[in-house]
């Protein structure tokens, strides 16, 4: 635990019975246990959207983070706990015209993920369209896209329309594949990674995301831990 950081987690999967994620409160607060444990003190909360084909609302989803706060309170965990939402981009068009886009507490950044099969075909096109609309789009686990391990410059396209990128801890300990962990490391090195997070499902998954932190200051430094984890992520959620 880096304890000179209280860290900001952009990305995890904590509340209960939404998503992948925990099935029940007992479970979530094992997940919030582990992100304190490791030495976050905000965790963003957010959920899949669509899910089983449904997207939560804003509201749904307060009404369960109220309940998840709640506990932890109950059990002493010092998380806070921050809305978002995890986006996918097949969605995001059609969530922002009707106004269900769940965005940080800035207001104009929002979490959004490609598909892991491959980036679709027009994403800059996309990626064009959100800006004009005057929204940024946070781009998880930018490692883990096919085109973005076969050309790390791919990033570099995507944050000149004016998206913010985010990798996985967890990529950096080779959690999801070899490649992710090569081009993870190989985006640090570039600079191009502008925060990083847990993407936390379960509470057993929470070693991949300690080790991760402690490669990160290994390959970044602590003044590179302070910019990924708490300066760059409070400038993302406008706190
Ligand atoms: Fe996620």
């Amino acid at each position: 635990m880096l304890g000179f950081c209280p860290m900001i987690d952009l990305h995890c999967h904590l509340l209960p019975g939404v998503d992948d994620g925990p099935r029940d409160m007992v479970s979530s607060l094992a997940v919030a246990e582990k992100l304190a444990e490791i030495g976050f003190s905000t965790a963003c909360v957010t959920p899949h959207l669509p899910w089983m084909n449904r997207c939560h609302s804003a509201d749904e989803l307060g009404k369960v983070r109220g309940e998840a706060l709640e506990c932890l309170k109950k059990n002493n965990v010092s998380l806070t706990l921050i809305q978002g939402a995890e986006h996918h981009s097949q969605v995001v068009l059609e969530l922002l015209q009707n106004g269900g886009l769940i965005s940080y507490p800035r207001g104009d950044t929002f979490l959004m993920e490609f598909p892991f099969s491959g980036l679709p075909p027009r994403y800059l096109d996309l990626l064009f369209r959100i800006q004009v609309k005057g929204r940024k789009p946070v781009i998880a686990h930018v490692e883990r896209y096919p085109e973005v391990q076969d050309d790390p410059g791919v990033v570099e396209s995507m944050k000149q329309q004016g998206c913010y990128v985010l990798i996985n801890l967890s990529s950096l300990v080779g959690a999801w594949s070899r490649p992710a962990q090569r081009v993870a490391r190989e985006l640090l090195r570039l600079e191009l990674v502008d925060a990083a997070s847990s993407d936390l499902h379960m509470a057993n998954e929470a070693g991949y995301v300690a080790e991760g932190l402690s490669v990160l200051e290994d390959l970044v430094g602590p003044a590179g831990v302070h910019r990924l984890l708490e300066a760059v992520p409070r400038e993302i959620i406008g706190l």
